[in-house]
This record gives C-alpha cells, sequence and structure tokens, in this order.
C-alpha cells in the first residue's frame, strides 16, 4: 500500500465521503484490513474515481462497518440521520389496506415498484467476494428461488445464458439492472462479470429477484398503477419465503447489511413513476415537498438517469432508523401531497 495517499479530490466532488474524510481519519484508518481483506483503499476507490459520488465509499463485508466506523459512521448519520447510537427495527407486516391507491382514478401513477437488498450472512458482500464465493451465491440463491409459492413461481435466467437483445429488452422495460456502471466499476463490484449474475422472475414479471449485482439479492415486487399495499404486500410474502432458506446479513444497530451504507437498515426503495407535468416546471416548488415527505427524485431509468418527459421516479431516501411500514407510509403521504398539488395548478 505504498503509494496509497490522502486523495487529491477536485473542487467538484461534492460526495459525503470528501466531506467526512480528514487526514487524521485517513491516517487512522489506512493501515487496517477486515478479515476479508478489504482496505480503505478499496473502500473509497469509488467516490475518489468518480468525482459525481453523492456518497462515494461501499463497505467489503459487515466488519467494515465497524474497523471503519469512524468514516462509515459520519456518512451514515448524514444520509440517514441516525447516529452511532440509534437503534434499527424492521416491520413487514403489511397493514390495513386502507392505504392502497394514493391515485385512485390512476392518472397520474404509471407504476409501482419496491425492492429490497439482501446479503448472505456467511459471505463477505460484493466488493470483497471472490469468484467462487459469487458463483456459490448464485447456486443458493437459484435453489431457493425455485421453491416458492404461488404467483412468486417462475424461473432463474443467468445473464450470461441472455442474448443481448433479450437483456437489452430487460433493461428497457425496467426489469433487468444495466451492465457497466461506472460506480459498481470502481468499487471492484463488476469483477467476473457476467458471470454470477443474473435474474428471477415469474411470469407476469410482478417479482424478481437480481442475483449478485450491487447486492447479492434484489428481491423487487412491481406492477402498472398505484396499487402500493399490494405490490408491498408481494414483497413481503417473498422476502419471508426466502428467509425460510437463506440466512441473510444483518446486525442490530444496522439492520440488514448492504454493500452501499444508503441501502443499510430496510435497504428498501418503494418507489412510484409518476407524471407530473405541472410540478416538472416549478422545481422549487417539487423539491420543496419531496424534501418534506424525505423523498428522492430520480429520472425514469433507474440511477443517475435525467427525465426526458415529466415523469419522474420517487421514492424514500432514507432507509435506516425507519421501519419499512413506516417507510411506505411516508412515500404514500408524499405522493398525496405531490398529486394534491399538480391538481391545484
Ligand atoms: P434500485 O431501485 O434497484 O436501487 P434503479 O434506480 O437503478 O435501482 O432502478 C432499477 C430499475 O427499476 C430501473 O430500470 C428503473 O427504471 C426501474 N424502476 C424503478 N422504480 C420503478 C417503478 N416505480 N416502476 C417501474 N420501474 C421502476
Ligand atoms: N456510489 C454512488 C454515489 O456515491 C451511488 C450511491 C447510492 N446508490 C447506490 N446504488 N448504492 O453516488
Amino acid at each position: 500500500m505504498p503509494d496509497f495517499k490522502f486523495p487529491d479530490f477536485p473542487d467538484n466532488n461534492k460526495s459525503l465521503l470528501r466531506k467526512y474524510l480528514t487526514e487524521d481519519i485517513f491516517n487512522q484508518l489506512a493501515g487496517l484490513k477486515t478479515s476479508n481483506n478489504f482496505t480503505l483503499e478499496k473502500a473509497i476507490k469509488s467516490g475518489v474515481e468518480n468525482p459525481d459520488s453523492g456518497v462515494g465509499i461501499y463497505a467489503g463485508d459487515a466488519e467494515s462497518y465497524t474497523l471503519f466506523a469512524p468514516i462509515f459512521d459520519p456518512i451514515i448519520e448524514d444520509y440517514h440521520k441516525f447516529t452511532a447510537s440509534d437503534s434499527h427495527n424492521s416491520d413487514m407486516k403489511p397493514p390495513e389496506a386502507a392505504w392502497s391507491n394514493p391515485d385512485k382514478e390512476g392518472k397520474y401513477i404509471l407504476s409501482t415498484r419496491i425492492r429490497v437488498g439482501r446479503n448472505l450472512a456467511d459471505m463477505p458482500l460484493g466488493p470483497a467476494i471472490s469468484t467462487a464465493q459469487r458463483n456459490e451465491v448464485e447456486n443458493r440463491a437459484s435453489i431457493a428461488l425455485m421453491n416458492l409459492p404461488d404467483e412468486l413461481k417462475g424461473r432463474y435466467y443467468r445473464l450470461s445464458n441472455l442474448s443481448d437483445e433479450e437483456r437489452q429488452k430487460l433493461v428497457e422495460d425496467h426489469f433487468l439492472f444495466k451492465s457497466g456502471d461506472r460506480f459498481l466499476e470502481s468499487a471492484g463490484l463488476n469483477r467476473d462479470w457476467p458471470e454470477g449474475r443474473g435474474i428471477f422472475h415469474n411470469t407476469d414479471k410482478t417479482f424478481l429477484v437480481w442475483v449478485n449485482e450491487e447486492d447479492q439479492l434484489r428481491i423487487i415486487s412491481m406492477q402498472m398503477g398505484g396499487d402500493i399495499f399490494e405490490v408491498f404486500s408481494r414483497l413481503c410474502k417473498a422476502v419471508d419465503s426466502l428467509s425460510k432458506s437463506m440466512s441473510f446479513l444483518q446486525s442490530k444497530h444496522l439492520g440488514y447489511i448492504t454493500s452501499c451504507p444508503t441501502n443499510l437498515g430496510t435497504a428498501m426503495r418503494a418507489s412510484v413513476h409518476i407524471k407530473l407535468p405541472k410540478l416538472a416546471d416549478r422545481q422549487d416548488l417539487f423539491k420543496k415537498i419531496t424534501d418534506e415527505h424525505y423523498l428522492q427524485i430520480r429520472g425514469i431509468h433507474g440511477e443517475h438517469t435525467e427525465s426526458a418527459e415529466p415523469i419522474f421516479d420517487i421514492s424514500n431516501k432514507r432507509r435506516l432508523g425507519v421501519t419499512e411500514v413506516e417507510l411506505i407510509r411516508g412515500l404514500y403521504d408524499g405522493i398525496l401531497a405531490l398529486i394534491n398539488k399538480e391538481k391545484s395548478f
């Protein structure tokens, strides 16, 4: 590690990594290694190589979050408003259906998607996993996915067996992850691509699982329209079924442990694709409402994309220190506020 020096961050780097990585913290952590040989150099490579990172750091295993706590803790606190002494609780029991659809007339919400990330309890996370371990994860996941009940039943497709056209179509239709993400590339998450990666889905593509992308599993429930309750209920059922045959990495403090600190806790991103032509021209108001409800605005082709039409991906920003049910409730209230404002013009 002789040439690993304090990074020379360019001025346009606005990442949380840059904000919190002091020379003191760097000197304290630069020589440390987790039991999976994960180092500070590997953890911050993505943020150093991609100056447009919002966060800029990844973990190689659960131990990274404790060994490198002086840099992870302030980033986690800034992003999730969750301090080192807070605790996290999970609640994946769908409550009454009263808050099922914030857009009953079906005029604004095009589709709803809720995903959670999961990693296996006895494996390092993606940035530190070996080729053999990653293939073992794929093997275990494909077996667990063969035994799902009812509407969750489906088939696993290895990425390397899909033709370019099939893969491209799945990406365009919002079902599959993109290839070649540069943030993941620098984090070591694209090693051996496409080996060990794949996608499972049921016939209707309302239940999907991504294997070995940013997290070992991304468990996804989605459908057209705004019935958030139905989408959440399907997800809860799937996660419950999979938890019977796989043991997931978690801790009392951080909830489900993920490679990116933004996903810790619930590892859940619940989103709608929503058409808001009037608010699109009032960015100040739009942002005020999403900020008040802790929501994030993305383009409709996924993270780091822009929307050409006035259709947006609106989702919960926080994932840690709040339960899944509370996050869904927050999304529901926020969407209702956006729709009401849109109607008021
Ligand atoms: P993730 O949610 O897994 O963190 P992305 O933002 O990259 O990651 O989204 C992954 C894919 O899911 C993209 O193709 C995106 O268009 C699609 N997607 C996200 N939310 C919705 C939604 N509400 N309806 C339809 N597709 C969605
Ligand atoms: N590392 C990227 C950044 O800092 C992505 C962060 C959040 N997104 C994610 N997919 N984990 O901007």
